[in-house]
């Protein structure tokens, strides 16, 4: 097991591209850290340098509190698997798993050992003798890891590993991946442009943005208490609603939104009031989305089906929202504001059209 670290990370591919731009961060051990960010955000080079795969243009990485720079990926103890498995397809199951530990030249029955651990672990211990194409996307991914696990890595470097997938099958072999990061307690570094594969599988999540890191935190500090706009809308979907106040952006989430009754009134008074106008309701069975606008601005509120409000189409309806779930942010910055200046808010920033 290790700790990762980077520090002041960056690589530059030409005068345009940076492509990580002076990233700072450090796993504990054990950890599933996920690198989350929209596509050409700078992740796979990150893990390509993390790995020893791509050169850094400048900064450091320590791997076990050890200066790792100036070694080759191998001396690195750390095993990554990418998009593409990039299995053998001529090889067995079997081999394909062995092909590292060949390489290293291990005697024989212990590589054997090795195997049918890994092969077990994983659970394709009945799959060993069959060829990549004959096994389902999901399988092929296992092996890939298996193939990973028996160099007995200090580190797990995985790139998008479930991409290939359909959804249905992603959610169980995310689930599966998640147990099997549990039970051998490898720092694993996890590569996503899928807020909602970040959100269940990480212990903490780092949000990326052009190169740089937006904010580092538990998938509840990133939902909860998002550092910027960036984060805010990129995580959730729906995304959080952001509502023009002045120099500031009051931020709540489409869950946030309470039904007031006719009377504008609901139990409780740290509710802050608005209107949504030019409401929409879409249904999705468990819950209805509400679509609509509040001060001029699109909104979107999310609630149980069943919940006491239904809005003619273009109508408008009443809401509160309560003041610990307003987020405040700075409007030119895009930053959030202290969370002491959120506890100030009062009524009046959303208020402009009343309850009713
Ligand atoms: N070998 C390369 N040469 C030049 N530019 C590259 C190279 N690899 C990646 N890039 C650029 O660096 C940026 C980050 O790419 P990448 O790390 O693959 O992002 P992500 O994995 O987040 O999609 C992109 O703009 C991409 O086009
Ligand atoms: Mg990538």
């Amino acid at each position: 097991m290790a700790v990762v670290e980077t520090r002041k990370l960056s690589k530059r591919f030409s005068d345009e591209v940076m492509a990580v731009d002076a990233i700072d961060l450090r796993s504990t051990d054990g950890e599933f850290l996920v690198l989350l960010g929209p596509s050409g955000c700078g992740k796979t080079t990150l893990l390509r340098m993390i790995g020893g795969l791509e050169p850094p243009t400048s900064g450091e990485i320590l791997i076990g509190d050890r200066l790792v720079n100036h070694l080759p990926p191998r001396a690195r103890q750390i095993a990554m698997v990418f998009q593409s498995y990039a299995l053998y397809p001529h090889m067995t199951v079997y081999n394909n798993i062995a092909f590292p530990l060949k390489a290293q030249k291990v005697d024989k029955a212990a590589l054997k050992l090795k195997v049918d651990w890994a092969a077990l672990i994983l659970g394709i211990d009945g799959l060993l003798d069959r060829k990549p194409r004959q096994l389902s996307g999901g399988q092929r991914q296992r092996v890939a890891l298996a193939r990973a696990l028996v160099r007995e890595p200090n580190v797990f470097l995985l790139d998008e590993p479930l991409s290939n997938l359909d959804a249905q099958r992603r959610a169980s072999a995310r689930d599966e991946l998640q147990q099997f990061q549990r039970d051998i307690g490898t720092t694993t570094i996890y590569v996503t442009h899928d807020q909602i594969e970040a959100m269940g599988m990480g212990d903490r999540i780092v949000v990326i943005e052009q190169g740089r890191i937006r904010q580092i935190g538990t998938p509840r500090e990133i939902y909860e208490e998002p550092a910027d706009t960036y984060v805010a809308t990129f995580v959730g979907s729906p995304p959080m609603n952001l509502i023009p106040d002045g120099g500031d952006l009051v931020g709540f989430r489409p869950e946030s939104f309470f039904p007031l009754d006719d009377d504008g009134r609901s139990s409780g008074d740290d509710l802050v009031r608005f209107t949504l106008t030019d409401a929409r309701e879409e249904y999705l069975g468990s819950e209805k989305l509400v679509y609509g606008e509040v001060n001029g601005v699109k909104a979107v509120a999310r609630m149980a089906t069943n919940a006491p409000l239904s809005v003619r189409d273009g109508g408008s309806a009443p809401f509160g929202v309560h003041k610990q779930d307003l987020r405040i942010f700075d409007r030119e910055s895009g930053l959030r504001r202290q969370l002491a200046r959120a506890a100030q808010v009062e009524p009046a920033p959303v208020s402009g059209a009343p309850g009713r």
